[in-house]
């Protein structure tokens, strides 16, 4: 039977990635490589770097998939990214058949953590579901940015027995005020922070976290939130791209 890996390989540090998943880079005869936008180097450079430093032995066979061309500003969201999956679905379907023989195993190199903002797993279900290609999947965790950004700054992602959110930066832009306690925002292009008003709020913000280009900056929203959009303007233009992430805090009641 053809096997499928799904390997989360951390968010940007070559040592975030665990030895689960360094164990099952060696059982890979094909890497599928799904990079786009303006990081892809960068990021191509980290995955050559990681199977250099951990699949010394050999070189793994490497396959670009073409992205299908995405709607970026659809009327419907919900309908063009289902529409997305399903022509991915229907590229990898092919690859897996045409690229993998029956006994060999595919693999996907993830950012971050695959069950975090990250289409993989959807669509690798959506070809096992339609059962035109036999294949086996396994799922091997990684190290989120989430992680890193607390480990970062060092500190806890939640406060005593209070919850988290996590959501991005469009749909905090459309809600007054954060509702959680914590709330943990990604894909945010536009510094949503910037319109909360509400008083007391802190910020923990990091861009390239995990490497050598890392970024921090934290303190009471009030105060620092320009500080943060001119860094990220000035970091973006300097790179070409940016991918940050932040943590907003409200001071925590009694604990329950
Ligand atoms: C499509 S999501 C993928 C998340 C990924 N699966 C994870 O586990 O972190 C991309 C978003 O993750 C966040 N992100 C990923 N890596 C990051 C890093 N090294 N530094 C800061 N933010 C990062 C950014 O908010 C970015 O817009």
């Amino acid at each position: 039977m053809r096997k499928i890996l799904i390997i989360g390989m951390g968010a940007g540090h070559p040592e975030h990635i665990t030895i689960q998943a360094v164990n099952a880079l060696q059982r890979v005869d094909v890497l599928f490589v799904t990079d786009k936008g303006a990081d892809k180097e960068d990021l191509a450079r980290l995955r050559r770097e990681i199977c250099a430093r951990y699949v010394p032995e050999r070189a793994l066979r490497t396959l670009d998939i073409p992205d299908p061309q995405r709607d970026r500003d659809p009327a419907d969201y919900h309908a063009a990214v289902a529409t997305w999956h399903e022509q991915r679905a229907r590229i990898y379907e092919a690859l897996f058949t045409e690229q993998l023989g029956e006994n060999q195993c595919g693999a996907f190199l993830v950012w971050g953590d695959p069950s975090l903002y990250d289409s993989t797993l959807r669509i690798v279900e959506q070809i096992a579901a339609r059962g035109a290609v036999a294949f086996e999947y396994e799922v091997i965790p990684g190290i989120t940015s989430i992680q890193a950004l607390t480990a970062s700054h060092r500190i806890a992602l939640n406060q005593i027995g209070a919850p988290v959110e996590i959501t991005t930066g469009r749909r905090l832009a459309a809600q007054p005020q954060p509702l959680c306690t914590d709330t943990v925002v990604l894909l945010d292009g536009d510094c949503a922070f910037k319109s909360l008003t509400e008083e007391g709020l802190r910020i923990y913000w990091g861009a390239y976290l995990g490497t050598a280009d890392e970024i921090l900056l934290s303190g009471p929203l009030g105060e620092i939130s320009l500080t943060i959009q001119q860094t990220r303007a000035a970091a973006r233009q300097r790179k070409g791209w940016i991918m940050d992430t932040y943590l907003i805090r409200k001071p925590a009641g009694p604990p329950r």
